[in-house]
């Protein structure tokens, strides 16, 4: 494989692989458009988690405000079900540049790897759409499993230990969605399989900043609460779940 470089390192950091019978259930015909509204809006929620940490944590209050402007459109297609996701093609950019609070703590790099991480989330957004597109596949709203909520729960209560937990929580949403993208990628027709390929890349820079940044903020030494996160997600992966989605645990 030649991107095998590249997941090495996310394997070593998730406990435990994707289960099998979750690639079964995510390749049959009918969960087809589950796993492609599931992605969508995986997607959207990564672009809007990796916002709410820039705007809570590291930029002014009219950097802020760009920031909500600039997601606006994807959230109205979603939540409104207003606007033509075709006009969403070149919105990914943003056009201002961030100005950092004067009294954060975390800065500069916390903003650029967040607003990089953000214009690349509403690109990957805007792909899903188009494979809907493709296969006619309608969004419908679907609830969200139990997944990521399973790891915001433990999040600590005070700072910045609550800041680097959801950092790396978020490492480990990244990371779980480049290996099952990756073990999707040969079960389903090539065109699919070819833009799982080529998310990985992306996505595996994604968990690498989250990892990066969670130590950076921070004085003491993550790796005890990155080992304790590394459980509850297993533990999420490989149980029985019986709500079928892209980051569910064994279909029940
Ligand atoms: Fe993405
Ligand atoms: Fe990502």
């Amino acid at each position: 494989m030649p991107y095998s470089a590249l997941l090495a390192p996310i394997q070593s950091f998730l406990q435990c692989e994707t289960p099998d019978e979750w690639i079964v259930a995510a390749t049959k015909k009918e969960n087809l458009d589950i796993v492609l509204i599931d992605h969508l809006i995986c997607e959207l929620k990564a672009a809007q988690s990796a916002m709410f940490l820039i705007r809570k944590y590291a930029v002014d209050k009219e950097s802020a405000d760009a920031l909500l402007e600039w997601l606006k459109p994807f959230e109205t297609l979603i939540y409104k079900r207003d606007g033509d996701w075709r006009e969403l093609a070149d919105k990914n950019k943003l056009t201002k540049s961030m100005i950092p609070k004067s009294d954060s703590p975390y800065g500069q790099d916390l903003i650029d790897k967040m607003v990089m991480l953000i214009k690349e989330e509403l690109h990957h957004f805007y792909q899903v759409l188009e494979i809907m597109d493709e296969y006619g596949i309608e969004y419908k709203s679907i609830t969200p499993c139990r997944y990521a909520k399973g790891m915001l729960r433990h999040v600590k209560t005070y700072e910045p230990d609550a800041l680097v937990d959801k950092l790396i929580i978020g490492a480990y949403i990244e990371a779980r969605s480049c290996e099952r993208f990756a073990k999707l990628a040969p079960h389903v027709d090539k065109r699919l399989g070819d833009f799982y390929i080529s998310l990985l890349r992306s996505e595996a820079r994604h968990y690498q900043d989250y990892l990066t940044l969670a130590q950076e903020i921070c004085e003491f030494d993550i790796s005890e609460r990155v080992e304790f996160f590394a459980h509850i997600e297993a533990e999420l992966i490989s149980t029985p779940d019986d709500d079928f989605k892209f980051h569910s645990g064994v279909p029940a």
